[in-house]
């Protein structure tokens, strides 16, 4: 899994994917590396560790040139993280990139080892490498069309020779896209990296081979037929990629959460009539006819999947059914029912694989996600875009709140229209609705006493984040973050069900967070913690007076209606993660060995 960059142009090539890689970062920084041709050699530079040490070395070292060139930044899957291991992978005149798995490495590397290939790393993509050498003749694509006829598994590659002036890509089940500027071709794993050098893209499908030269890109099929394929013209938001005040994104993207849930929810409601104009490009009648709903998800998406488990029985008076992405493929869904993908990036493949999984078994398809052209736009029926503008660090904070913005707005439409809701009723939803952005607001200033707290999580040899109904996935979503940036184990639990268990590992060195802004039943709960010795942090609605007096340190939140009481509890947690890990001295937005977007099943 991982990001990979091309290009062919008038221009010199390292510096232009030096760029582009640090926009693909997302999809992994355990290494980083390019290779481009220059006076018939080829020349590669890698590094360990994210594409500013690529920088660095290649700063040294910046005395070749090369207008055509390659280059990749990797999540290890297949071997570690080592400069041995990072891509491009070198064999003769040939050099590769590759974002995906060969499953039948181990078979093509030892009949290339019988044929005299000697192998350099433990990845997987190096057989790529050697197998387009093995079949050269003179000519790449027919070289790469042959090497990838031998390939069982996923893949987007990008080949160069230094005997060909041109790229050679290839893909399946990977994305991978080509844009066509005036200073020359770019292909990259999406669109966004290269967006700032053009607009023109067009979009590689699966089983094709692209040949990309300095004025043309010719797409071909597997046996060299043509074909046609169009260039789209996107207009991407690329301004704020900037750090501003903050020391970290994460942080930034935690304090932009008003706004984007303001955003979010005005792209789908109108302020004035206080009305829904959602559209999800279902009729009325074809809603109506919904016998189910599976939402389905990965990691903190899936947590604001969570969030239908009692949003949709109750308002939209619809049956859901939430799943994690790469369970779905074992899930038999019921045929008459809309299928709702949740992904920020809009690539995690086990979410993309779940929603053509759907598609082939004709359910309606809906994708919520923050990336505009992403691959998930191009699968699912229909999008709903949350308004967050890039979010860079990995563990997901605004677009988490903003997708719940969405949940909710859809929940009251389709409630609407299954007729469980009066327009009333929802006209008083989207009201309260309304009002989240100012109770973060709000909450956002109390953030000296939460770093307060963190303090003491610093120290802890492993969390527990309690909750019930709403705040259980607020809860899990707290210990994921937790566990992501200040990696303390953790655990996110339902409140009622500690006692079924994780109460055995509750020790004096342990901390339990227990959100407990509304219902009374978890104070119980706190006191089985209490009575074994651990340490409890509540967060609880201003006014509470039972909690607080059993709990070691509290900390207040606006009283709101239970969904939007999740959301102020979830930032809370994000802020709680945040300064545990900054007190830890932890690097936090880049934390080891995870992406902000998972590309392998
Ligand atoms: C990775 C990221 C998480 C993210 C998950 C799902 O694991 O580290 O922050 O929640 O992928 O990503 P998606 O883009 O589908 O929401």
């Amino acid at each position: 899994m991982c990001g990979v960059a091309g290009y062919v142009g008038p221009k010199k090539a390292g510096p232009i994917l030096l760029n582009i890689l640090k926009r693909l970062e997302y999809r992994g920084y355990d290494s980083a590396g390019v290779a481009v041709i220059d006076n018939g050699k080829i020349f590669a530079i890698k590094s360990k560790g994210t594409t500013a040490d690529l920088e660095k070395k290649y700063l040294k070292r910046e005395n070749f040139g090369g207008c055509i060139g390659i280059g990749h930044t990797r999540w290890a899957t297949h071997g570690k993280p080592t400069i041995k291991n990072a891509h491009p992978h070198i064999s003769g005149h040939i050099a590769v990139v590759h974002n995906g798995i060969v499953e039948n490495y181990q078979t093509l590397k030892n009949k290339l080892i019988e044929n005299g290939f000697k192998f350099k790393s433990d990845n997987d993509s190096e057989v790529l490498a050697h197998l387009i050498n093995y079949y050269y003749n003179g000519d790449l694509a027919d070289a790469v069309s042959s090497a990838i006829g031998r390939v069982v598994g996923s893949y987007a590659l990008i080949a160069l020779s230094v005997n060909a002036g041109m790229l050679v890509c290839a893909t399946k089940d990977a994305p991978l896209v080509i844009g066509n500027g005036v200073d020359g071709n770019y292909v990259a794993s999406d669109i966004y990296s290269i967006a700032q050098y053009t607009n023109k893209i067009m979009r590689m499908v699966d089983n094709t081979i692209a040949i990309i030269e300095d004025e043309k890109s010719t797409i071909i099929d597997p046996l060299g037929r043509p074909v046609i394929l169009d260039y789209e013209n996107v207009d991407l938001d690329l301004k704020d990629d900037g750090f501003f005040n903050y020391p970290h994104f994460m942080l930034k993207e935690i304090h932009e959460q008003p706004k984007s849930f303001q955003d979010t929810l005005s792209s789908v409601i109108s302020t004035m009539e206080k009305d829904i104009t959602l559209d999800i490009g279902l009729s009325e009648t074809e809603i109506r006819s919904l016998e189910s709903a599976y939402v389905v998800a990965s990691g903190t998406s899936y947590h604001a999947g969570l969030m239908t488990r009692y949003l949709f029985p109750q308002t939209a008076g619809i049956m859901v059914n939430v799943e994690t992405a790469s369970e779905f493929r074992y899930i038999e869904p019921r045929p008459n029912s809309l299928f709702i993908a949740v992904t920020q990036s809009g690539e995690t493949a086990d979410v993309l694989a779940s929603l053509k999984k759907a598609r082939d078994l004709g359910l309606r398809t809906l994708a919520i996600t923050n990336v505009k052209g992403s691959t998930v736009t191009e699968l699912a029926d229909k999008t709903i875009y949350t308004r967050c503008g890039p979010e860079f660090a990995v563990a997901a904070t605004k677009t988490f709140t903003a997708q719940i913005a969405v949940l909710l707005i859809l929940a009251i439409k389709l409630g609407l229209v299954n007729g469980v809701i009066t327009s009333k009723d929802a006209k008083i939803m989207v009201s309260e609705a309304e009002q989240t952005p100012r109770y973060i607001q709000y909450l956002l200033e109390k953030e000296a006493d939460i770093q307060k707290v963190a303090e003491q999580c610093a120290e802890s040899e492993c969390c527990f984040f309690i909750g019930r109904e709403y705040l259980y996935p607020a809860a899990r979503e707290g210990a994921l973050k937790m566990e992501e940036i200040a990696y303390i184990t953790s655990i996110g639990y339902p409140a009622g069900e500690l006692k079924h268990g994780p109460l055995a590992l509750v020790t004096d060195k342990s901390h339990v967070v227990a959100l407990a802004t509304y219902g009374r039943t978890i104070r119980s709960n706190i006191k089985e913690v209490q009575a074994r010795g651990g340490d409890i942090i509540a967060f609880v609605s201003e006014g509470d007076t039972e909690v607080r007096q059993i709990a070691t340190k509290v900390i207040e939140i606006p009283k709101t209606k239970p969904i939007i009481s999740a959301v102020l509890c979830s930032v809370a947690v994000q802020l709680l993660a945040y300064y545990t890990a900054k007190e830890k001295g932890l690097q936090i937005d880049k934390p080891r060995n995870l992406a902000k977007s998972v590309t392998v099943k």
